[in-house]
């Protein structure tokens, strides 16, 4: 069953927690920096193990797919496409299926091209 909301403010940014584009849950969201490998980490307490879907909204509005790897636990899982969105405030939700353990999770996104991430507004686990 989903255990909540992990607003990106509360996780781990490798950027800024910005509130400049409106339509964010919370009080902001991640800017990560423009470079490969700069993360959003989040640590998402679940239930059960098994396979758990969960969804990721973000914003990118430049004209580019902003590619990253999905590493749970510590492990790569998949690669995810942030595609474009028509503005920055034009969030989206993907949503995505991993396997979780019981307890607590980290599930980073990483982005592999120096665009860096889509800002991330929050995770739903
Ligand atoms: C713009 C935008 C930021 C965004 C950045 C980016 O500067 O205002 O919110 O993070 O582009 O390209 O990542």
């Amino acid at each position: 069953s989903p255990s909540g909301r992990y607003e990106a403010e509360a996780a781990t940014c490798d950027g800024t927690i910005d509130s400049n584009h409106t339509g964010f849950s919370g009080s902001g969201f991640c800017n990560g920096t423009n470079a490969i490998g700069a993360a959003v980490q989040f640590s998402a307490s679940v239930a059960s193990a098994g396979s758990t879907t969960i969804a990721v909204r973000f914003a990118n509005a430049t004209a580019a797919v902003r590619p990253a790897d999905l590493i749970v636990n510590g492990v790569r899982v998949q690669a995810v496409s942030f595609e474009a969105t028509a503005t920055w405030t034009a969030w989206t939700t993907k949503t995505l299926t991993i396997q979780v353990n019981a307890g607590v999770n980290t599930i980073r996104f990483s982005p592999t091209t120096a665009g860096g991430l889509p800002n991330i507004d929050y995770l739903d686990v």
